[in-house]
C-alpha cells in the first residue's frame, strides 16, 4: 500500500453505537454497512459479537454479505471486536469468518487506573495475557489488531513493551486508542512519535489512532497521530460513540483532502457520499447532527451575513473551503416530477446508490407517484427521505392505517388512529392531547401498550417550500421500573430507541416515526419472539 495512504476504519457499527439511544437493528445495520462500502472505507468494525447474540448475527450477515461485495476493487475488512478473552476471540472469529477479508480486534488496558482498578492485574500479567491472546487470535485469523486500551494515559516505556509483544504473537495492526479523550494534540502527535520510534518490530507493522472527543480534540489528535506516522484512522459517521463520541470521519476525510498540500496524505473515501451516509446514520440512530456541525450540519455551507454573501457572488472561494459538491451536500434542485416515469426513478435510484428489487421498487414508486402529486418538483433529498421512510423500517409489528386529526385554537386537539397489528387486525382508538402529536402518540399508547418516554422529537423540512416533506425523528426511552424486556433489566438503566418517519404532513411523519420507535422497542422486549423470528416472519 501506497506509504502516504491513511485506511479509513469505520466503528459507526460498534463504538458508534455504544453512544446512549444509537441502538439499532440489525436490518438498519446491514443498510449502514452497505453505505459504509460505498462511501469507500477500508474497514469496517461491524460491532462486538460477544455482547449478545444478536450483535453476532447481525456482524455475520455483514461479513457474509457486505464482507464479499463485488465492485470496484476488494471488498471492505470487517472487523470484529473482542475483549482479550478466548470466549470473546472464538465470538468474534465465528462472526467475521464468512467475510473474504476478516479481522479480529482485541484490547486490553494499558494505564495504571485500568490495570489496578477495573482490571486488577499486574503489568506482567498484561504482558503475559496480551502474549497468550494475540496469539489464540492470530491462530484463528491472519489479520489481528491490538488494542492497549487508555494507551493515551498510559506509561509509555510500558506501551512499547506490550505492543512488541503483541506483535510479536502476531497482531499487524497496533491501535493507540484515547480511550477518555485526554490527550492534547501535541502529546498525542509525541506519543504516536515515540511508539514508531522505539517499539520493536512496528516497521512491519499499521500504527492506527482511535480518539474520543471529551475535550472536542479528537480530529485534532487523530490528525496529530497520522502527521506522527499513523496510517489508519478510527473514526464514526457524525461522530458518534460513547459519551462525546469518536472522530468524525468527515472531519479527518475532508481535513485531509482540503490540506493535502499541508498533510500530504490520501484516503479511498468517496467523499461526495458522505452527506447521504450522515443522513442516513442519523436517522437509523434518531441522533440529529448539530446544525453547525462541521461538513454534515445543515448550515455547514450556509452564507447568512451580507458581508459573506457578497464575497460568495464574487468568488465563493472567499468563504468557502471546500464546495458542498465535494460532499454530496448539494442536491440537484428539479430531479423528478409527476410525469416522470418507474425507469426515470430507478435510473436516479441507482445514481443516487440505492439497488433496489423489483418488489420494492414498486413500493418506492407508488409513493413517489402519491408524493409527485402534492409536490410539483421532487429532488434528490425528497427521494432519499422516500425510500428511508417506505423500505427501512425493519420491523413493522404495528403499522399506520389511518389518521385523522383535529385541532386549532376551537376545541380540544383529538387524534383518531388506525394501526394494523402484528396479527394484521385492525384496531383504532381516539384520543386528545395537548396539541395534534400529543393527541396521535395517546392514541397509539393507547392501542400498542407499551410504556415509554418521550425523550426527543424534532421535525424538520427535506427541502425549502411548503410543499416540502417533513421528516420527524424521534428517540423514545423504556419507563425505568415498569420495564418489561429483559435487555433493559439486564443493563441496569433504560434503553432508548430511535424512529424516523417522512411525510407531506407532519403529523403522519411525526405517528411514522414514533410507530417506528415503538416497533424497535417492542422487538428488543421480545413480546413477539426474539429478533430473528420477529425479521423472519413480520416483514
Ligand atoms: O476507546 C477505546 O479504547 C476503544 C477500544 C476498544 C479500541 O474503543
Ligand atoms: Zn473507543
Amino acid at each position: 500500500m501506497e506509504e502516504n495512504y491513511v485506511r479509513i476504519f469505520d466503528t459507526t457499527l460498534r463504538d458508534g453505537e455504544q453512544s446512549p439511544g444509537a441502538t439499532m437493528t440489525s436490518a438498519e445495520k446491514l443498510e449502514v454497512a452497505r453505505g459504509l462500502a460505498r462511501l469507500g472505507v477500508d474497514v469496517m468494525e461491524a460491532g462486538f459479537p460477544a455482547a449478545s447474540p444478536d450483535d453476532l448475527e447481525a456482524v455475520r450477515k455483514i461479513a457474509m454479505e457486505v464482507g464479499n461485495m463485488s465492485g470496484e476493487g476488494l471488498p471492505p475488512i470487517i472487523c470484529g471486536l473482542a475483549r482479550a478473552t478466548k470466549g470473546d476471540i472464538e465470538k468474534a472469529w465465528e462472526a467475521v469468518q464468512p467475510a473474504a477479508r476478516p479481522r479480529i480486534h482485541t484490547f486490553l488496558a494499558t494505564s495504571e487506573i485500568h490495570m489496578q482498578y477495573k482490571l486488577k492485574m499486574t503489568r506482567q500479567q498484561v504482558l503475559e495475557r496480551v502474549r497468550e491472546m494475540v496469539a489464540f487470535a492470530s491462530s484463528l485469523c491472519a489479520d489481528v489488531e491490538f488494542s492497549p486500551e487508555d494507551a493515551g494515559r498510559s506509561d509509555p516505556e510500558f506501551l512499547y513493551q506490550v505492543l512488541a509483544e503483541a506483535i510479536r504473537s502476531g497482531a499487524r495492526t497496533l491501535n493507540i486508542p484515547d480511550t477518555v479523550g485526554y490527550t492534547m494534540p501535541d502529546e498525542f502527535g509525541k506519543l504516536i512519535a515515540g511508539i514508531i520510534a522505539n517499539t520493536e518490530g512496528i516497521e512491519n507493522c499499521v500504527v492506527s489512532v482511535h480518539c474520543h472527543n471529551d475535550l472536542g480534540l479528537a480530529t485534532a489528535n487523530t490528525l496529530a497521530g497520522l502527521r506522527a506516522g499513523a496510517r489508519q484512522a478510527e473514526v464514526t459517521i457524525n461522530g458518534i460513540g460513547e459519551r462525546a463520541g469518536n472522530t468524525a470521519l468527515e472531519e479527518v476525510v475532508m481535513a485531509l483532502h482540503t490540506r493535502h498540500a499541508s498533510m500530504g496524505l490520501t484516503t479511498g473515501i468517496k467523499t461526495g457520499q458522505i452527506t447521504r451516509m450522515s443522513k442516513l446514520v442519523s436517522n437509523y440512530t434518531g441522533m440529529n447532527v448539530q446544525p453547525n456541525k462541521a461538513i454534515v450540519g445543515a448550515n455547514a455551507f450556509a452564507h447568512e451575513a451580507g458581508i459573506h454573501q457578497d464575497g460568495m457572488l464574487k468568488n465563493n472561494q472567499t468563504y468557502e473551503i471546500m464546495r458542498p459538491e465535494d460532499v454530496g451536500a448539494s442536491q440537484s434542485k428539479l430531479v423528478l416530477g409527476k410525469h416522470s416515469g418507474r425507469h426515470a426513478l430507478k435510473v436516479r435510484l441507482t445514481s443516487l446508490g440505492y439497488s433496489l428489487d423489483e418488489e420494492e421498487m414498486d413500493q418506492v414508486f407508488e409513493r413517489f407517484k402519491l408524493l409527485a402529486d402534492k409536490k410539483k418538483t421532487i429532488t434528490d433529498a425528497d427521494l432519499e427521505a422516500l425510500v428511508s421512510d417506505e423500505l427501512y423500517q425493519p420491523y413493522e409489528l404495528f403499522a399506520l392505517d389511518g389518521l385523522q386529526v383535529s385541532c386549532g385554537t376551537m376545541g380540544m386537539p383529538t387524534a383518531s388512529v388506525r394501526l394494523r397489528d402484528p396479527s394484521g387486525d385492525l384496531r383504532t382508538h381516539a384520543s386528545i392531547g395537548t396539541g395534534p402529536v400529543d393527541a396521535t402518540y395517546n392514541a397509539i399508547n393507547a392501542i400498542v401498550q407499551c410504556p415509554n418516554s418521550l425523550q426527543e422529537f424534532v421535525i424538520h423540512a427535506v427541502t425549502e417550500g411548503i410543499d416540502a416533506l417533513g421528516e420527524v425523528t424521534v428517540r423514545i426511552q423504556g419507563e425505568n421500573g415498569k420495564s418489561i424486556w429483559d435487555a433493559q433489566k439486564e443493563i441496569g438503566q433504560p434503553l432508548t430507541f430511535g424512529g424516523y418517519g417522512a411525510d407531506t404532513d407532519i403529523i403522519v411523519a411525526s405517528a411514522k416515526a414514533y410507530l417506528s420507535a415503538l416497533n424497535k422497542m417492542i422487538v428488543a422486549a421480545g413480546r413477539y419472539g426474539s429478533p430473528e423470528k420477529v425479521a423472519a416472519e413480520a416483514l
